[in-house]
């Protein structure tokens, strides 16, 4: 019944920023996804008859890694498993439901945003029981594990069907669960916001318009906004999943939701537009005639929360990754509350939001969320600007102008050179790293370095220190450059460069974005000497 498969080990399988990330023939490789599941089981103690959650954004080999991870848990002793109905569940859905029926931990199979396929990406991700990503101390023995692995197990019955809710007990004894997918979650997001305030607005000609981007979140998109909160059909739109996101890159962003960006700043734009990513933890938020930045959504989202239910008792802190811009920091301050700078990645704001120290989390990669689950969450922070906008009754782009107003401008912006040559990224980084000591007091153009350091954080909560983070630029005045190398990438390096300038004077609000950060653009060049290094004239990505 339980089958001893031996194995030889790969030396690739090393965690990134969100679990494992590979193109999904290396995923087909013998044993490859085997090799990884075991492995982090491996890591784990103590989950005998305990509860599994396992789900995925739908991607193809979605259901054939389902099938093994189930028969894998199986035989190494788990006593449940909880799939979504299909193999289906959004990163947050899976988060909210591992805390709801007390799991264990969960397997989510997905590579985020990035593109699916049979060539595309892949990717496996293990959450512990607060139902967020695994710390670093576990991700390190995932990998150590999959370094020296020779054996795994697995049972030997047939395929399970995931199309069909209920409960079934497979040959050995361990218990299936098939669920809704979206029924655990739609609840929560009941319980946080004032659905009534939200269903008046629609009713009375409020227009909105949610691209899933074939993705995960439109079966949720569905129910939420024209099942239940009555918005027209078609106001979701792309809701079908599909293995492949229709051939498109399912990243919200201005860039790869070009036809909804185009729409909202056209003539008869809808009130509201918004988008989420290939497994539903990341959001777009677009005005009529406005982008609204994530870091700027951030600092609005904390700065009104308490204009939902769910929060209406105030916020304990705000924390932030690094790169993300100050914008709310400065909500923080004025309220008095704590604010948190971590590393790059949602697995450090568990530690935050366990302890009670922070309420809602963000980073500028679009993602907003708050300690309702551990991961961060599209649809969440959609809800919550709905719920603003019901009680406010103003436009996106009044909120906005005033909250630059009254805590003043972050002009931020993101470059990336996507697929350079891993040796040249390195390269560069190892320059900025050995120019730190010398580049205070230097300055270039108007600017003026105050501070350069390479980002470390010491996690308040549970002592842990995690170096090498990215190399901060600060210049005087609250403007700032940063330099990293993505963790997410499967293919080449991505080098992330990110421009920020704090602008407290309201006249001067109105610039383009690109021009307002002209001059520390021409300094990141200067400094880190990107055209050279990477042979790239321009960013592959501007957002
Ligand atoms: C990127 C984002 C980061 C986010 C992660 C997972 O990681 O920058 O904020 O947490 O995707 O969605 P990176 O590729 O930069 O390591
Ligand atoms: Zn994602």
């Amino acid at each position: 019944m339980i089958k001893s498969v031996s194995t030889t080990p790969y030396q690739d399988q090393k965690p990134g920023t969100s679990g494992l990330r590979k193109k999904v023939p290396v995923f087909q490789q013998p044993n490859y996804a085997e090799n990884f599941i075991q492995s982090i089981f491996d890591s784990l103690e103590g989950f005998q008859g305990k509860c599994l959650v396992i789900g995925g954004d739908g991607r193809y080999y979605n259901r054939e890694v389902i099938q093994k991870a189930i028969k894998m848990a199986a035989a190494n002793g788990f006593g449940k498993v909880i799939v979504g109905k299909g193999g289906i569940l959004s990163t947050p859905a899976a988060s909210h439901i591992i805390r709801k029926y007390k799991a264990f931990g969960g397997i989510i199979l997905s590579a985020s945003h990035n593109p699916g396929g049979p060539t595309e990406d892949f990717g496996i991700k293990y959450n512990i029981n607060n139902g967020g990503p695994a710390p670093e101390k576990i991700t390190d023995a995932i990998y150590a594990r999959t370094k020296v692995i020779d054996t795994y197990k697995i049972a030997d019955f047939p395929d399970v069907n995931l199309d069909r809710i209920g409960k079934d007990e497979l040959p050995g004894g361990m218990i299936l669960s098939v669920l809704d997918s979206v029924e655990d979650y739609t609840a929560l997001m009941e319980e946080l916001f004032d659905f009534g305030a939200i269903r008046n607005l629609i009713s009375l000609g409020f227009r909105i318009a949610f691209d899933a981007m074939s993705a995960v979140t439109g079966p949720y998109a569905k129910e939420i906004f024209e099942n239940r909160l009555g918005a027209p059909s078609g106001s979701v739109r792309n809701f079908m999943p599909l293995p492949d996101f229709g051939g498109h890159h399912p990243d919200p962003n201005p860039v790869h939701c070009k036809e909804l960006y185009d729409e909202m700043m056209g003539d008869d734009a809808p009130d509201f537009g918004a988008a989420s990513d290939g497994d539903g933890d990341r959001n777009l938020i677009i005005g009529r005639g406005i982008f609204v930045t994530p870091s700027d959504s951030l600092a609005i989202l904390a700065a009104n929360a308490n204009l939902a239910p769910g929060y209406s008792g105030g916020l304990a802190g705000i924390a932030r990754s690094m790169p993300t811009s100050g914008a709310a920091d400065r909500v923080a301050e004025r309220r008095g509350i704590g604010m948190y700078e971590t590393p790059t990645g949602w697995k450090f704001f568990g530690n935050l939001l366990d302890a009670g120290m922070a309420t809602i989390c963000g980073e500028e990669s679009a993602g907003t969320g708050s300690n309702h689950v551990r991961e961060k969450d599209g649809l969440w922070a959609v809800l919550l600007w709905l719920n603003i906008l019901a009680v406010r009754g103003e436009s996106v782009q009044d909120i906005v102008t005033q909250h630059w107003q009254t805590y003043g401008r972050n002009y931020y912006s993101r470059h990336d050179y996507e697929g350079v040559d891993t040796d040249a990224a390195n390269g560069l980084m190892a320059n900025l790293r050995s120019q730190l000591g010398s580049l205070p007091g230097k300055s270039f153009g108007p600017l003026k370095v105050e501070k350069a350091d390479d980002f470390a954080y010491h996690d308040p909560v549970d002592k842990s220190v995690s170096e090498h983070q990215g190399i901060r630029i600060l210049f005087e005045g609250g403007s700032r450059v940063v330099f990293r190398l993505s963790g997410t990438g499967t293919s080449g390096a991505t080098l992330r460069v990110y421009v920020e300038r704090y602008e407290p004077d309201s006249s001067r609000h109105n610039i383009e974005t690109q021009q307002a950060l002209a001059d520390l653009i021409v300094a990141a060049e200067t400094i880190a000497d990107i055209r050279s290094r990477t042979g790239r004239d321009a960013p592959s990505v501007i957002t």
